[in-house]
């Protein structure tokens, strides 16, 4: 069985994302265990550049994990045809020009979500990929969880009878930064100069996850809010934070499910996970974290009575069944980043173009819209 190389130019690998997820747990964890198994026996190695701005950045991160080519230079690096591949996790504004500079110069292109900071600029970045016939992809992590790959089990096996909503909560607090506890996420979110606020960041996860497990998203209702007008940054200093950071939203979807998710980067967490959905359907319910998954179905649902004289005598957490782990959940960026290496190797079938996450930001300015305008707005179907 043979082994091919795959050259691989990966760019914002020093950032949060690209760092933990892309670079550590995706390529050198692929790269330890042998390279990515193709459907006839043979195996892909990704070879990776890493590309920033640091040069003594980029250098330690390549010693530190084992890579041997490092480069500032990415015109010289997209101009090398031994790399077929790029790949971004830089900021979302540089995004579009950045994958639009790799497909001109004949890249394979794969990304971080949002593939742009706005719907004009995503969708010409699809076209151009459709037009150069190059593969593309973007990052859909959420699908891999394995909360929501058990909801989609619960799903395909008619678990839920007729579903009818879905209730998301995702979030946590994100610390101001200016007594004594630093912030946990990058400035630039909280910014509206630099791409930030929680619409632009998490519709584009809402519309991928719904689309894919619930029914397809027909219209959007969106109510955003700055509730911490105030924070400071990685420098200690004091910056308006300009940018949504909550969304309060309402969805439509094909088949007439209704859901509602609520992201927020300050709230406190008193639930099962960062992120909670949960499905109601006739047959049954289902609550899924980021792993866990816990089902009631309508033979076990118990009856309350609602009283307000006595103290609640009822462990509503207790009434609900786990989903057994039976199988090994990888991480799910690893699992993406093996599909993508065989759909560019060996054209294996893949279910997340560029297109897809054109959607995503256009339910993300769609919310903005609807929040401005204070509306209901449909979704229209995109076409490339
Ligand atoms: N899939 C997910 O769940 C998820 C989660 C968080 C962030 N993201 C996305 O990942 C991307 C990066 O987010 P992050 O949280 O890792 O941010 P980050 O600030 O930690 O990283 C940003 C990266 O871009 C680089 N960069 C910044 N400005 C630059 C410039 N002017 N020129 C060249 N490089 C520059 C930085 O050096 C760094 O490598 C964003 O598009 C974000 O939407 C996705």
């Amino acid at each position: 069985m043979g082994i091919h190389r795959l050259g691989i130019v990966m760019y914002g690998v020093t950032g949060r994302m690209g760092l933990n997820q892309h670079l550590v747990r995706s390529i050198v964890a692929i790269r330890e265990q042998g390279g990515v198994r193709l459907p006839g026996g043979d195996r892909v190695m990704p070879d990776p550049i890493l590309v920033g701005r640091n040069a003594e950045r980029v250098a330690a991160l390549a010693r530190e994990h084992g890579i041997e080519r490092f480069t500032t230079d990415l015109e010289a690096a997209l101009k090398n045809p031994g790399d077929e591949v790029f790949f971004d996790a830089a900021t979302t504004q540089m995004r579009a020009d950045l994958l639009t500079r790799a497909i001109e110069a004949g890249k394979h292109v794969y990304c971080e979500k949002p593939v742009a900071d706005q719907l004009d600029k995503a969708i010409a970045v699809a076209k151009l990929a459709k037009a150069k016939k190059v593969k593309n992809g973007v990052v859909q992590d959420k699908l891999f969880l394995p909360g929501l790959r058990k909801i989609k089990m619960l799903r395909d096996s008619g678990f839920f009878g007729r579903m009818f909503a879905v209730r998301g909560e995702f979030g946590y607090w994100v610390f101001e930064g200016d007594w004594g506890q630093p912030a946990q996420r990058p400035s630039w979110n909280y910014r509206k100069a630099d791409g930030g606020g929680i619409i632009l960041d998490m519709l584009c996860h809402w519309r991928y996850v719904l689309d894919n497990l619930f029914g397809k998203v027909r219209a959007v209702s969106c109510l955003g809010a700055t509730h911490i007008p105030k924070r400071v940054d990685e420098n200690g200093k004091l910056y308006d934070a300009d940018a949504d950071d909550a969304a309060y939203a309402t969805f439509q979807l094909e088949g007439g499910v209704i859901a509602h998710i609520n992201s927020s980067w300050d709230v406190r967490v008193r639930r099962d996970d960062l992120v909670t959905f949960q499905v109601d359907g006739t047959h049954g319910s289902a609550v899924a974290g980021l792993s866990k998954c816990w089902t009631q179905h309508r033979v076990n649902t118990p009856r309350p009575v609602w009283n307000p004289d006595i103290p609640q005598t009822m462990n509503f957490f207790s009434q609900w069944e786990e989903v057994p782990d039976n199988i090994v959940y990888e991480n799910g960026f690893k699992i993406q980043w093996e599909d993508f290496i065989r759909h560019v190797v060996a054209d294996t079938p893949w279910h997340h173009e560029i297109i897809e996450g054109v959607k995503g930001v256009q339910l993300a300015e769609l919310g903005l819209q609807s929040w401005a305008e204070r509306r209901w707005l449909d979704v229209p179907e995109i076409t490339i």
